[in-house]
């Protein structure tokens, strides 16, 4: 769980203790949530972890089960909670969620205003962001989901940062008090041009929106849309290249230009399979291979800038 001390400073650097949220990270693709209660244990393929031996120590420790297995605890940063959040809803990813903040602009002390909310993904890292004198206002029209993100931010310590409202922004739009307080609009909604006229209005000047879309129709209506008081309207794809990287024999390859392994330790060369292969050292070599089950297409994200009127 963050901790907001009493200069509203994020910060990790701190014991676990008993009500904490920690992420037990078994591998990069095992990871789960685990609450921690000082009665509990969890139990894996590792054996039985006792709570109790987790209390009082730093977060990134490694802990032993009573078969001598092991697992960290690690903070739940936003990155890691993406991860391990319930997916009540479609939700945004790392490579989407770190080129909408850079390109929304948001840092700290920022307004931004989020629609939906879905299952808070995107709320905890923009949260982050906006630390430690932000805010960030999220409405989602569904009470039984709003709900849930709410519990979510206090889980992971955010909720200070966040107010989440319950409101139809489609059809009525974000609420007045905010008119023209916002640094950044974020919209993940299914008809986002309907929500358009509403996020410019709540813009500063110079404000920033960004508009998630799983389907270029819908991004040529918001875009459409946008040309009323928008200016330097962009959609990107962002495509994401996962590699994983783990230690092999290195038997089936050889130097892509035709040189001895012995003369390449650090060296990209080509399989046989046609992968290329970064070795560090023979043996053993380090090898990183495209992996097969990543990603590919999430959605389009279209920015634009609030046209200064003078
Ligand atoms: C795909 S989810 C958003 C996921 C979110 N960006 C995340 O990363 O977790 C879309 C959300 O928009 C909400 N929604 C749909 N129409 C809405 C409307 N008219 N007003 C407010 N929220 C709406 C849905 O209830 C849903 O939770």
């Amino acid at each position: 769980m963050f901790a907001i001390d009493s200069a509203r400073r994020l910060s990790f650097n701190r014991c676990i203790s008993h009500g904490d949220l920690v992420i037990v990270y078994e591998r990069h693709d095992n990871m789960k949530a685990v609450k921690v209660c000082e009665s509990s244990v969890l139990q894996n393929r590792f054996g039985v972890f006792k709570h109790s031996d987790w209390i009082g120590k730093s977060f990134g420790s490694k802990v032993f089960s009573n078969k001598g297995g092991f697992v960290y605890l690690l903070a739940p940063t936003p990155e890691l909670w993406t991860l391990v959040l319930s997916h009540r809803t479609q939700i945004l990813y790392i490579a989407d969620i770190s080129f909408l903040i850079m390109y929304l602009e948001v840092i700290p002390g920022c307004l931004v205003l989020e629609s939906g909310t879905g299952s808070g993904s995107l709320t905890n890292s923009l949260a982050r962001a906006v630390a430690p004198t932000g805010q960030v206002y999220t409405f989602d029209f569904h009470e039984q989901r709003a709900a849930s993100a709410r519990d979510d931010f206090e889980k992971t310590g955010l909720s200070s940062l966040i107010t989440v409202g319950v409101r139809d922004i489609q059809g009525v739009g974000f609420p007045d008090e905010y008119s023209g307080l916002a640094d950044a609009v974020s919209l993940d909604l299914p008809q986002p041009w309907l929500a358009i006229p509403s996020a410019a209005k709540m813009l500063k000047q110079d404000g920033t929106l960004c508009s998630f879309s799983p389907c270029v129709e819908q991004v040529q209506r918001s875009c459409e849309t946008l040309q009323t008081s928008f200016t330097d309207i962009r959609t990107f794809e962002i495509l994401l290249r996962t590699y994983e990287v783990r230690e092999g024999k290195m038997d089936s390859c050889q130097g892509v230009d035709g040189g001895s392994n012995a003369s390449l330790p650090f060296k990209r060369k080509k399989c046989s399979d046609g992968s290329n292969v970064l070795s560090s050292s023979i043996p053993p070599v380090v090898m990183a291979r495209p992996c097969s089950e990543a990603r590919g297409h999430t959605g389009y994200l279209t920015f634009a800038r609030l046209r200064c009127i003078s």
